[in-house]
């Protein structure tokens, strides 16, 4: 059996699920060269049948990246069609397709008597169109995954038949989720051994497992899959994904790493970069890294109590499994200032893993000198924000151009603002409950709209008083939330910049849907 474990990375189609974050076709390709460094084995770019904007960035990721490019689609030609074109330039590509297997799902998503009447028949029609379905992806390209969704709860007997059938169709990986996050890792690990007991030629094509966290225990039961006998694991970088999130891919990494005794396997991956692209997702994403995350969270190297640090400075391994450096996190600050220069700073952003063109350089280096001017020192951390904040704008239907706030002890706070829409200016004012209230009504009175906000969170980037403040803003309309992110150091004015923010990203979504208003194909099997 390999000595490898694939790692399949999945940040920009299941991560981008989280609540909240999704990401415009910028941020998705710099975060894919940045899984390119990470080397990873397989990115999964998206799913492109589902809109344009997901066709295109899945497309434009396929003709840059060198790494193998995944596109998903469930079992149904329109998706497998429109999986492929969308990475026929890739240098290596899957076409990923995917259908329901468990009672659950058979039963609320194929409801139609188009399907079979009875509960049997219907897991038939199932087993026939991913067979059939796999066939035809198999005339498209030779590497194809085939996924049973919902595995963790699907009656094993009747999963083993799918994968068989998936098999026989050509798929040579077949992938196991636990969309749920239902099953325990003892469990999960006995699906996978008993599939490698139960399913004819198994063992010539990768097993795959695909772990959501809602029991906190995704990284367990993916752990408890390759213990079994699975050589691929589906993850994301910070676990983000689908209600509380997939695998952690830096866990999952550490983890064969550092109990390579236990496992004695092995991944391609560069740890080094995984400090980088953990904070890069999360600066493009809006979701914001827990302090206390294993591998990435700012406290995984924080030795706090007198009893740890001196066994620290006696002897590191006394307390510490992973040294810092091993995933890129640097023990000294770099810091940079007004007269670091251009060329400074386009160095140092590209060890922080941003390539840019010579148009975003320039303006990325007009936002430094203006935070230079105000703070002096400007760490890493505010290169992030910077960068962040300042890529998301690229997208923007409405921009913040003027604020003005006034507030006191005795006095109701009131914010008039000026919003540049495309050709058109807005402008009103508000009173609120604290500035920030204010300053949001009279956004909501510009733009006559009233989403419902859904958390604010503020948090200062670095320290002192000069630090650039953070502000992320989730608005949500039905049900969909979308993240705004504004940096500045001046927190009310990060507040107005993020909740625009979060109000293009929702102005995109509803571009999206009116240009691919694809209900109809859709609600059944998704
Ligand atoms: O969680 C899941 O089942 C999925 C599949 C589409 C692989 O994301
Ligand atoms: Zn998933």
């Amino acid at each position: 059996m390999r000595d490898k474990v694939i790692v399949f990375d999945t940040t920009l189609r299941d991560g981008e699920q989280s609540p909240g974050a999704s990401l415009n076709i910028f941020e998705k390709l710099e975060i894919a060269k940045q899984l390119e460094k990470l080397n990873v084995d397989v990115i999964e770019a998206g799913f492109p049948v589902s809109s344009p904007a997901q066709f295109e960035a899945v497309k434009r990721i396929a003709g840059e990246i060198g790494v193998r490019i995944a596109a998903l689609s469930r079992t149904k030609e329109i998706d497998i069609k429109t999986a492929y074109e969308a990475i026929q330039n890739a240098d290596k590509k899957r076409i990923h397709t995917f259908s329901s297997t468990s009672d659950y799902h058979i039963l609320g998503k194929f409801k139609s008597d188009r399907y079979g009447k009875s509960l049997e028949e219907k897991r038939q029609t199932v087993i026939r169109m991913s067979y059939d379905m796999v066939q035809y992806a198999k005339t498209f390209c030779d590497d194809i995954e085939f996924s049973a969704e919902d595995a963790g709860r699907t009656d094993i007997g009747y999963l083993a038949e799918v994968i068989e059938a998936a098999i026989e169709a050509g798929a040579t990986t077949v992938n196991i989720p636990d969309t749920t996050g239902y099953t325990m890792p003892s469990e999960f690990g006995k699906i996978i051994a008993e599939l490698r007991r139960r399913v004819k030629n198994i063992e010539n094509i990768i097993i795959s497992v695909h772990c959501h966290d809602d029991l906190g225990l995704a990284v367990a039961n993916s752990l408890a899959g390759v213990e079994n006998g699975a050589r691929q694991v589906e993850c994301t970088i910070n676990g983000i994904g689908e209600r509380a999130g997939n695998a952690s891919l830096e866990e999952l990494v550490m983890a064969l790493k550092v109990r390579k005794d236990l496992y004695n396997l092995s991944t391609n991956i560069t740890t080094k970069e995984i400090y980088n692209t953990s904070r890069m997702v999360s600066a493009f994403t809006g979701v914001i890294v827990q302090p206390n995350k294993a591998i990435v969270g700012e406290n995984a190297f924080a030795h706090e109590s007198g009893i740890h640090q001196d066994g620290m400075l006696k002897n590191r391994e006394t307390y510490e499994i992973i040294t810092p450096e091993t995933v890129g996190v640097q023990k000294t600050k770099i810091v940079l200032g007004r007269h670091s220069g251009k060329h400074g700073l386009k160095a140092r952003l590209q060890e922080l893993g941003y390539e840019l063109t010579d148009k975003e350089l320039q303006k990325v280096y007009e936002l430094f000198i203006d935070l230079a001017d105000k703070k002096k020192e400007v760490f890493d951390e505010d290169l992030r924000v910077l960068m962040g904040d300042e890529i998301k704008k690229e997208q923007g239907y409405y921009e913040l151009v003027y604020i003005n706030v006034n507030s006191g002890t005795n006095s109701i706070p009131t914010a008039t603002v000026t919003i540049k829409g495309d050709d058109t200016e807005y402008s009103d004012s508000a009173t609120g409950d604290g500035s920030v209230d204010a300053l949001f009504n009279a956004i909501d009175r510009a733009l006559n709209i009233q989403p419902k906000i859904e958390s604010y969170q503020v948090r200062s980037v670095t320290s002192g008083r000069k630090a650039l403040g953070e502000v992320i803003v989730r608005i949500r309309q039905e049900h969909q939330s979308f993240n705004g992110r504004g940096v500045s150091t001046d927190v009310i004015e990060a507040s107005g910049k993020a909740y625009i923010q979060a109000i293009n990203q929702q102005e995109i979504f509803k571009a999206e849907l009116t240009m691919f208003h694809n209900e109809d194909s859709f609600s059944e099997v998704t």
